[in-house]
């Protein structure tokens, strides 16, 4: 049963919240009488009825919203559009509505508003994507199957948690029969990457060491503070062989030049965890 109630909606002066998206919040009109069919607090975040704690509690069910808000959400049978308020291409189904931020869709925030980084959701994350002076930035389809848009049918599925599943980089095979330096002392290095939900480890990923000579360290995700992606944790400084022996930070741009120039600053990171070994000046595929 429909009710016809008169309502007075709170105008939205000191609707705090943390704005993940861009959003436009002060359109809830001063004033207005309306047939109402949904509760007081849809539209106030700090309500438990919010519109988005209720979406998220009932699997992302966007299909009914569009039933009255239309397929496009630009209002529908029901005369509201979601863009007043959800503003960026695609409104409601912008990449960052659930999870991540301006920067980018990943979290923080992740699915249940977490921000820290020691929260499994949020983990190493903007450190993957941001890259540093260093470590090239990995793509979040190096971690994941990445959606091309969402909507009802398509993206989210609301089984609340990620699906992670390495490919690309993560994955790079090394020591390929028939390269330069193919070593048949050593099996082939065909990195089959595992995520583990429980103690949150990451093993088996190229760009943590599973390569040739390599040192197959596993770090662990939301530890991001204490030196897990230092100097010699993937790899050694220099790797233990016989080609390596006696050199130092001082002497590996003479051979891996420009990745790394002289005096050990690496100068293009691009150029490092790429899948690719730079050497003689030449960027090796096959390796
Ligand atoms: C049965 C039809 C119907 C369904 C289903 C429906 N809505 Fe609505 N919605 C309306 C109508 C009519 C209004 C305007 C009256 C009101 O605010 O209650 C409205 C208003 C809103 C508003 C306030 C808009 C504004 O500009 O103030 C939001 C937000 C909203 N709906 C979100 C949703 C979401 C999210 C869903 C899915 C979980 C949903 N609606 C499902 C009919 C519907
Ligand atoms: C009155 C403004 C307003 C309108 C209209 C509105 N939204 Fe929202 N919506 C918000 C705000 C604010 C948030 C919270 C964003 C945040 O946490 O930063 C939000 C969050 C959401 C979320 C995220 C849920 C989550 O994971 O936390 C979804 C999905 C969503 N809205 C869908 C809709 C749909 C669908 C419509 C139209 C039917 C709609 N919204 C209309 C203001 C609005
Ligand atoms: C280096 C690997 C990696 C990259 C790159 C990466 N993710 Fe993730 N992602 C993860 C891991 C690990 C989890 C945690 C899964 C878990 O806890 O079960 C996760 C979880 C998530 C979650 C769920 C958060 C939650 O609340 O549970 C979302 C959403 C997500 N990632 C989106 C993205 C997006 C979007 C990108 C790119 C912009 C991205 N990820 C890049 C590894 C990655
Ligand atoms: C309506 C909310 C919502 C929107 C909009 C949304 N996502 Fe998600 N996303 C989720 C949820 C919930 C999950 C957890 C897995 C699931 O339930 O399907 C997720 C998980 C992910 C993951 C982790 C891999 C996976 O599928 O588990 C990636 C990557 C991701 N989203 C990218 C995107 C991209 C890119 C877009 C825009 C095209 C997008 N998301 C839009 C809610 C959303
Ligand atoms: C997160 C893991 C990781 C860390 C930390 C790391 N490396 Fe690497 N490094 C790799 C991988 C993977 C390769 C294999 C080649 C590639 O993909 O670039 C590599 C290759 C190299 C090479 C060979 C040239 C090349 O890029 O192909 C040099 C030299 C090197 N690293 C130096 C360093 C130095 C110096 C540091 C510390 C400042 C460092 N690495 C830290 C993962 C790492
Ligand atoms: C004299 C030339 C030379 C110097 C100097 C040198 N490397 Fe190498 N490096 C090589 C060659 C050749 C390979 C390929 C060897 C192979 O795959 O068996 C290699 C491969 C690597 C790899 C990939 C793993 C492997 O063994 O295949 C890493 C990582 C690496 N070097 C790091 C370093 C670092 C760090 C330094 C400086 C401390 C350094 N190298 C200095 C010649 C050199």
């Amino acid at each position: 049963m429909k009710k016809h109630i008169e309502i007075i909606l709170a105008i939205a002066v000191g609707f705090a919240f943390s704005s993940c998206s861009k959003l436009q919040n002060n359109v809830l009109a001063p004033a207005s009488v309306q047939d109402v069919v949904h509760p007081a607090g849809w539209t106030d975040l700090n309500s438990s009825e919010f519109h988005g704690t209720y979406i998220k509690q009932h699997n992302y069910d966007l299909a009914t919203c569009a039933s009255c808000h239309g397929a496009d959400y630009r209002g529908g049978i029901s005369g509201k559009s979601c863009y007043t308020c959800h503003e960026e291409t695609n409104g409601p189904l912008a990449c960052n509505t659930c999870h991540g931020s301006l920067n980018n869709a990943a979290p923080p925030p992740d699915l249940s508003g977490n921000t820290s980084t020691t929260d499994p959701g949020v983990g190493a994350h903007q450190s993957h994507l941001a890259g540093n002076s260093y470590l090239s930035s990995v793509a979040c389809s190096s971690c994941h199957v990445v959606p091309q848009a969402a909507g009802p049918g398509i993206h989210p599925f609301g089984t609340q948690s990620a699906l992670v599943a390495f490919s690309g980089v993560a994955t790079t095979e090394t020591n390929t029969p028939g390269s330069r330096f193919y070593d048949s002392t050593q099996p082939t290095v065909v990195p089959q990457p595992m995520f583990n939900q429980q103690t949150l480890e990451c093993s088996n990923t190229y760009c943590h060491g599973d390569f040739k000579n390599g040192n197959n360290y596993t770090p662990t995700w939301n530890k991001t503070t204490s030196g897990q992606a230092a100097c010699g944790t993937c790899h050694g400084i220099p790797p233990n062989t016989p080609i390596h022996r006696g050199q130092t930070m001082q002497t590996c741009y003479l051979c891996h030049e420009p990745m790394i120039g002289p005096n050990g600053v690496i100068q293009d990171s691009s150029l490092h965890v790429n899948g690719k070994l730079e050497l003689y000046g030449k960027s090796l595929s096959v390796w």
